[in-house]
C-alpha cells in the first residue's frame, strides 16, 4: 500500500494501460479519478478501482481539463499523482496506409518490395492536428492543471506516457512519433522547471504504480522504457 491516503488521475483510464494502471493505483491504496472521453468506459473503470471517481473529458480542451481537475479536487481533495495516458492510435491515416504495409510485406516474402508506404504524404491535415491535441496538448494541459495545485503544496508526481516511437520513430506513425517525441521533450523541460517547487514529473510506458511512490523520489525527468529489449538506450 505504497499509496495510501494519496489521491490519483489517470487521463485515458477508461481502458487499456488507463484502465490497468487505475486498478494497480487503487490496489496500491490511492484514490482514483478516471477521466476519459468515454462515459461509460470511466464508469466501469470507476467501480473495477473501488470508490472511483468517473469524469467525462477529452483531454484535448484545455477548459475541459482544467474543469476535471476541479471536481476531482471537490470530490477527493488535492491531487497528489496525474498520469497523462489518454491517447489514440493511426486513425484515418492507419486505414490508408495498413493496405499498403501488409502489400510490402507480403512483397518482401517473394522478393523485392516495390509499393511505397506513403503515410506521410497520404496524411491529412486533420488526422495530424488530432494526434497532436490528443497527446501533446492533452499531457501539456493535465501537466499544467496538475502542477497548478501541486506546485503550490510541494507535493506530487506526474506522469507522462511516452511511447518508443518517440525515441525511434515508428515507421507509418509520423504523427504519433512527433507526439510522443514531443511529450518526452516535454517531460524533460518541465521536470527541471517542477522539481524546484517537490513535483516530479517522468515519462514511461508503463510502471506507473512505482514512479508514483516515494520510492522513486530520485526519478526526475525519467523516461523508464519497459520494452522487451527492443530499444535499450
Ligand atoms: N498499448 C501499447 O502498446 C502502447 C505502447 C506505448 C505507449 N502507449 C501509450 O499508452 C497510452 C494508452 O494506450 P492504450 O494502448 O492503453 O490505449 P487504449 O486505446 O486502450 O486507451 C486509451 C484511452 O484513452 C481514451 N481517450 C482517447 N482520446 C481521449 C481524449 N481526447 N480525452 C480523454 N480520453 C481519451 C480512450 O477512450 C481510451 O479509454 C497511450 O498514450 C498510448 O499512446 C501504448
Amino acid at each position: 500500500m505504497h499509496l495510501n491516503g494519496k489521491v490519483a488521475v489517470v487521463t485515458g483510464g477508461g481502458s487499456g494501460i488507463g484502465e490497468a494502471t487505475c486498478v494497480r493505483l487503487a490496489a496500491e491504496g490511492a484514490r482514483v479519478a478516471v477521466i476519459d472521453i468515454d462515459e461509460s468506459a470511466a464508469e466501469l473503470t470507476a467501480k473495477l478501482a473501488g470508490e472511483g471517481l468517473a469524469v467525462v473529458a477529452d483531454v484535448s480542451h484545455s477548459a475541459a481539463v482544467d474543469a476535471a481537475l476541479t471536481m476531482v479536487e471537490k470530490r477527493l481533495g488535492p491531487v497528489d499523482i496525474w498520469v497523462n495516458n489518454a491517447g489514440i492510435a493511426g486513425g484515418a491515416t492507419s486505414d490508408r496506409v495498413n493496405p499498403r504495409a501488409e502489400q510490402q510485406l507480403a512483397e518482401l516474402a517473394v522478393g523485392e518490395v516495390t509499393t511505397a508506404l506513403e503515410s506521410l504524404v497520404r496524411m491529412e491535415d486533420d488526422d495530424w492536428r488530432r494526434m497532436l491535441a490528443v497527446h501533446l496538448d492533452g499531457t501539456f494541459y493535465g501537466t499544467r492543471a496538475a502542477a497548478r495545485s501541486m506546485a503550490a503544496r510541494e507535493t506530487g508526481s506526474i506522469i507522462n506516457l511516452a511511447s518508443i516511437c518517440g525515441i525511434e520513430g515508428c515507421t507509418g506513425h509520423p504523427h504519433y512519433s512527433a507526439a510522443k517525441g514531443g511529450i518526452l521533450a516535454f517531460t524533460r523541460t518541465v521536470a527541471k522547471e517542477l522539481i524546484q517547487q517537490n513535483v516530479r514529473v517522468n515519462a514511461i510506458a508503463a510502471t506507473v504504480a512505482f514512479l508514483a511512490s516515494d520510492d522513486a523520489s530520485f526519478f526526475v525527468g525519467d523516461t523508464v522504457s519497459p520494452n522487451g529489449g527492443f530499444v535499450t538506450s
